[in-house]
Protein backbone atom coordinates (compact mmCIF):
# COMPACT_ATOMS: atom_id res chain seq x y z
CA UNK A 1 0.00 0.00 0.00
CA UNK A 2 2.75 2.77 0.89
CA UNK A 3 4.90 2.23 -2.47
CA UNK A 4 1.42 3.58 -4.95
CA UNK A 5 2.64 7.20 -3.77
CA UNK A 6 5.56 6.82 -6.29
CA UNK A 7 3.30 7.08 -8.88
CA UNK A 8 2.18 10.73 -7.29
CA UNK A 9 5.12 12.37 -5.89
CA UNK A 10 4.78 16.48 -6.26
CA UNK A 11 1.08 16.02 -7.51
CA UNK A 12 -0.15 15.67 -4.45
CA UNK A 13 0.26 19.03 -3.17
CA UNK A 14 -2.40 20.12 -5.31
CA UNK A 15 -4.68 18.02 -2.76
CA UNK A 16 -3.58 19.93 0.54
CA UNK A 17 -3.90 23.12 -1.45
CA UNK A 18 -7.25 22.62 -3.04
CA UNK A 19 -9.30 19.95 -1.11
CA UNK A 20 -11.25 21.49 1.57
CA UNK A 21 -11.00 18.52 4.08
CA UNK A 22 -7.20 18.88 4.17
CA UNK A 23 -7.27 23.06 4.13
CA UNK A 24 -9.80 23.01 6.55
CA UNK A 25 -9.96 20.62 9.46
CA UNK A 26 -7.17 17.91 8.79
CA UNK A 27 -5.20 21.33 9.29
CA UNK A 28 -6.63 22.44 11.77
CA UNK A 29 -6.43 19.21 13.74
CA UNK A 30 -3.05 18.83 13.14
CA UNK A 31 -1.96 22.70 14.10
CA UNK A 32 -4.06 22.26 17.49
CA UNK A 33 -2.44 19.08 18.59
CA UNK A 34 1.02 20.49 17.20
CA UNK A 35 0.67 23.86 19.03
CA UNK A 36 3.10 23.22 21.39
CA UNK A 37 5.75 22.02 19.02
CA UNK A 38 8.04 25.08 19.40
CA UNK A 39 11.67 24.08 20.72
CA UNK A 40 11.05 20.29 20.18
CA UNK A 41 12.76 17.44 17.94
CA UNK A 42 10.08 16.09 15.95
CA UNK A 43 10.46 12.79 14.11
CA UNK A 44 7.42 13.26 11.39
CA UNK A 45 6.72 9.51 9.85
CA UNK A 46 4.82 9.20 6.36
CA UNK A 47 5.79 12.94 5.62
CA UNK A 48 5.15 12.46 2.26
CA UNK A 49 6.17 15.47 0.21
CA UNK A 50 7.19 17.33 3.39
CA UNK A 51 3.79 18.97 3.83
CA UNK A 52 3.29 18.96 7.70
CA UNK A 53 7.30 18.77 8.20
CA UNK A 54 7.29 21.93 6.90
CA UNK A 55 4.57 23.42 9.25
CA UNK A 56 6.49 22.37 11.92
CA UNK A 57 9.78 23.66 11.36
CA UNK A 58 8.00 26.87 10.42
CA UNK A 59 5.90 26.87 14.24
CA UNK A 60 9.63 26.28 15.67
CA UNK A 61 9.98 22.74 15.90
CA UNK A 62 13.94 22.29 16.87
CA UNK A 63 14.30 19.62 14.32
CA UNK A 64 12.47 18.02 11.81
CA UNK A 65 12.86 14.45 10.31
CA UNK A 66 10.20 13.32 7.85
CA UNK A 67 10.55 9.55 6.95
CA UNK A 68 8.29 8.16 4.06
CA UNK A 69 8.13 4.89 2.66
CA UNK A 70 7.42 6.17 -1.21
CA UNK A 71 11.31 7.35 -2.63
CA UNK A 72 9.29 9.91 -4.91
CA UNK A 73 6.88 11.86 -2.49
CA UNK A 74 10.88 11.81 -0.37
CA UNK A 75 12.30 13.45 -3.40
CA UNK A 76 9.72 15.88 -3.49
CA UNK A 77 10.23 16.78 -0.03
CA UNK A 78 13.62 17.56 -0.64
CA UNK A 79 12.99 19.46 -3.59
CA UNK A 80 11.35 21.72 -1.13
CA UNK A 81 13.92 22.05 1.02
CA UNK A 82 16.05 22.64 -1.38
CA UNK A 83 13.94 25.59 -2.54
CA UNK A 84 13.01 26.66 0.95
CA UNK A 85 15.76 25.65 3.42
CA UNK A 86 14.05 25.08 6.55
CA UNK A 87 16.82 22.16 8.34
CA UNK A 88 14.66 20.13 7.15
CA UNK A 89 16.01 16.26 7.26
CA UNK A 90 14.31 13.57 5.42
CA UNK A 91 14.65 9.31 4.78
CA UNK A 92 13.33 6.86 2.89
CA UNK A 93 12.31 3.69 5.01
CA UNK A 94 8.90 1.98 5.81
CA UNK A 95 7.67 2.98 9.19
CA UNK A 96 6.95 -0.56 10.26
CA UNK A 97 10.63 -1.57 9.53
CA UNK A 98 12.12 1.91 11.25
CA UNK A 99 14.69 1.17 13.81
CA UNK A 100 15.21 3.57 16.68
CA UNK A 101 16.62 6.70 14.97
CA UNK A 102 16.16 9.28 17.36
CA UNK A 103 14.54 9.77 21.00
CA UNK A 104 12.07 12.50 19.54
CA UNK A 105 9.96 14.91 21.78
CA UNK A 106 7.26 14.44 19.11
CA UNK A 107 6.02 11.95 16.73
CA UNK A 108 3.69 13.01 14.20
CA UNK A 109 2.18 11.37 11.32
CA UNK A 110 -0.43 12.24 9.52
CA UNK A 111 -2.35 9.49 7.51
CA UNK A 112 0.05 6.67 8.50
CA UNK A 113 -2.53 3.97 10.04
CA UNK A 114 -4.73 3.81 7.70
CA UNK A 115 -1.99 2.21 5.82
CA UNK A 116 -1.46 -0.89 7.91
CA UNK A 117 -2.87 -3.62 6.12
CA UNK A 118 -3.68 -5.69 9.36
CA UNK A 119 -2.91 -5.79 13.06
CA UNK A 120 0.58 -6.63 12.94
CA UNK A 121 1.47 -3.72 10.67
CA UNK A 122 -0.56 -1.65 13.01
CA UNK A 123 1.76 -3.09 15.86
CA UNK A 124 4.63 -2.60 13.74
CA UNK A 125 3.93 0.80 13.20
CA UNK A 126 2.87 2.20 17.25
CA UNK A 127 6.14 0.40 18.24
CA UNK A 128 8.08 2.27 15.58
CA UNK A 129 6.55 5.60 17.12
CA UNK A 130 6.67 4.48 20.35
CA UNK A 131 11.01 3.27 20.54
CA UNK A 132 11.18 6.84 18.74
CA UNK A 133 9.85 8.92 21.70
CA UNK A 134 11.68 10.07 24.65
CA UNK A 135 10.06 9.17 27.55
CA UNK A 136 6.72 12.02 28.23
CA UNK A 137 7.42 12.15 24.60
CA UNK A 138 3.77 12.83 22.61
CA UNK A 139 2.26 10.95 19.13
CA UNK A 140 0.03 13.36 17.51
CA UNK A 141 -2.04 11.55 14.60
CA UNK A 142 -4.56 12.67 12.00
CA UNK A 143 -7.01 9.20 11.18
CA UNK A 144 -10.30 8.37 9.70
CA UNK A 145 -12.61 8.97 11.82
CA UNK A 146 -12.51 5.05 13.26
CA UNK A 147 -16.36 6.02 14.65
CA UNK A 148 -17.64 6.75 11.10
CA UNK A 149 -20.50 6.16 10.29
CA UNK A 150 -20.97 4.36 7.22
CA UNK A 151 -24.66 4.84 6.23
CA UNK A 152 -24.11 8.60 7.67
CA UNK A 153 -23.43 11.77 5.75
CA UNK A 154 -20.37 11.64 3.37
CA UNK A 155 -17.23 13.76 2.80
CA UNK A 156 -17.56 13.78 -0.87
CA UNK A 157 -18.42 17.91 -0.27
CA UNK A 158 -15.10 18.17 1.36
CA UNK A 159 -13.46 16.56 -1.73
CA UNK A 160 -13.15 12.87 -0.49
CA UNK A 161 -14.48 9.50 -1.44
CA UNK A 162 -14.47 6.28 0.80
CA UNK A 163 -15.85 2.73 -1.46
CA UNK A 164 -15.04 0.29 0.56
CA UNK A 165 -13.79 -2.85 -1.17
CA UNK A 166 -13.61 -5.80 1.63
CA UNK A 167 -14.46 -6.01 5.56
CA UNK A 168 -12.20 -7.74 7.88
CA UNK A 169 -12.77 -7.64 12.31
CA UNK A 170 -12.05 -4.48 13.05
CA UNK A 171 -11.97 -2.52 9.83
CA UNK A 172 -12.64 -2.19 5.94
CA UNK A 173 -10.36 -2.20 2.78
CA UNK A 174 -10.91 0.42 1.11
CA UNK A 175 -10.50 2.59 -2.45
CA UNK A 176 -10.08 6.42 -1.56
CA UNK A 177 -10.45 9.57 -4.30
CA UNK A 178 -9.54 12.95 -4.15
CA UNK A 179 -11.46 14.79 -6.20
CA UNK A 180 -8.86 17.17 -7.48
CA UNK A 181 -7.82 17.87 -11.12
CA UNK A 182 -6.59 14.79 -12.24
CA UNK A 183 -8.08 12.91 -9.42
CA UNK A 184 -5.63 10.65 -7.10
CA UNK A 185 -7.02 7.94 -6.00
CA UNK A 186 -5.37 5.22 -4.07
CA UNK A 187 -5.87 2.03 -1.12
CA UNK A 188 -5.84 2.61 2.40
CA UNK A 189 -7.43 1.09 5.47
CA UNK A 190 -10.37 2.19 7.94
CA UNK A 191 -9.88 1.12 11.12
CA UNK A 192 -12.23 1.11 14.17
CA UNK A 193 -10.84 2.34 17.31
CA UNK A 194 -10.10 -0.76 19.39
CA UNK A 195 -7.02 -2.04 17.25
CA UNK A 196 -5.75 1.29 16.93
CA UNK A 197 -6.02 1.71 20.42
CA UNK A 198 -5.22 -1.66 21.31
CA UNK A 199 -1.87 -1.18 19.52
CA UNK A 200 -0.51 1.60 20.93
CA UNK A 201 -1.33 0.63 24.19
CA UNK A 202 0.65 -2.38 23.62
CA UNK A 203 3.18 -0.29 22.45
CA UNK A 204 3.47 0.75 25.71
CA UNK A 205 1.73 4.67 25.84
CA UNK A 206 0.19 5.03 29.11
CA UNK A 207 -2.06 7.33 27.78
CA UNK A 208 -4.03 7.37 24.32
CA UNK A 209 -7.33 9.82 24.02
CA UNK A 210 -9.19 10.19 20.06
CA UNK A 211 -9.76 13.74 19.76
CA UNK A 212 -12.87 15.25 17.77
CA UNK A 213 -11.68 17.06 14.92
CA UNK A 214 -11.21 20.95 14.83
CA UNK A 215 -12.82 23.13 12.82
CA UNK A 216 -11.50 26.86 11.89
CA UNK A 217 -13.87 29.69 12.26
CA UNK A 218 -15.05 28.27 8.18
CA UNK A 219 -16.62 25.62 10.03
CA UNK A 220 -19.91 27.64 11.78
CA UNK A 221 -20.70 27.69 7.79
CA UNK A 222 -23.57 25.09 6.61
CA UNK A 223 -21.01 23.96 4.20
CA UNK A 224 -19.62 21.70 7.09
CA UNK A 225 -22.71 20.25 8.58
CA UNK A 226 -22.28 16.99 7.34
CA UNK A 227 -18.77 16.97 8.18
CA UNK A 228 -20.41 18.16 12.01
CA UNK A 229 -22.83 15.57 12.12
CA UNK A 230 -20.65 12.55 11.22
CA UNK A 231 -17.09 13.81 10.93
CA UNK A 232 -14.48 11.91 8.58
CA UNK A 233 -11.35 12.75 10.60
CA UNK A 234 -10.10 12.78 14.32
CA UNK A 235 -7.33 13.65 15.98
CA UNK A 236 -5.04 11.14 18.26
CA UNK A 237 -2.51 11.70 20.85
CA UNK A 238 -0.75 9.51 23.07
CA UNK A 239 1.66 9.79 26.04
CA UNK A 240 4.56 8.20 26.56
C1 LIG B 1 -1.94 10.60 2.35
S1 LIG B 1 -0.17 10.70 2.30
C2 LIG B 1 0.14 11.77 3.69
C3 LIG B 1 1.44 12.52 3.60
C4 LIG B 1 1.60 13.59 4.65
N1 LIG B 1 1.57 13.05 6.00
C5 LIG B 1 0.55 14.65 4.49
O1 LIG B 1 -0.43 14.66 5.25
O2 LIG B 1 0.68 15.46 3.55
C6 LIG B 1 0.31 9.13 2.96
C7 LIG B 1 1.80 8.90 2.95
O3 LIG B 1 2.06 7.71 3.70
C8 LIG B 1 3.16 7.07 3.11
N2 LIG B 1 3.20 5.69 3.62
C9 LIG B 1 2.33 4.70 3.38
N3 LIG B 1 2.73 3.58 4.02
C10 LIG B 1 3.85 3.90 4.71
C11 LIG B 1 4.74 3.16 5.55
N4 LIG B 1 4.52 1.87 5.82
N5 LIG B 1 5.82 3.78 6.06
C12 LIG B 1 6.06 5.10 5.78
N6 LIG B 1 5.27 5.84 4.98
C13 LIG B 1 4.18 5.24 4.46
C14 LIG B 1 2.90 7.22 1.63
O4 LIG B 1 4.05 7.00 0.84
C15 LIG B 1 2.39 8.66 1.57
O5 LIG B 1 3.43 9.57 1.33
Amino acid sequence: MGTQYDGIGQSYERLKREMPLARGPERATFEALTSEVEGRSVLDLACGTGWYSRTLARAGAASVLGVDISEEMVAAAERSEAREPLGIRYEVCDARLLDTVGRFDMVTAVWLLCYARNRLDLSAMAGAIYDNLARGGVYVGVEMNPRFDWSGPKATAYGLTHRPDAEFPGGKELTVTAHVDPPISFQACFWEEEPIVTALREAGFRSVEILPAVLTAEGEDAFWDDFRANPTIVGIRAIK
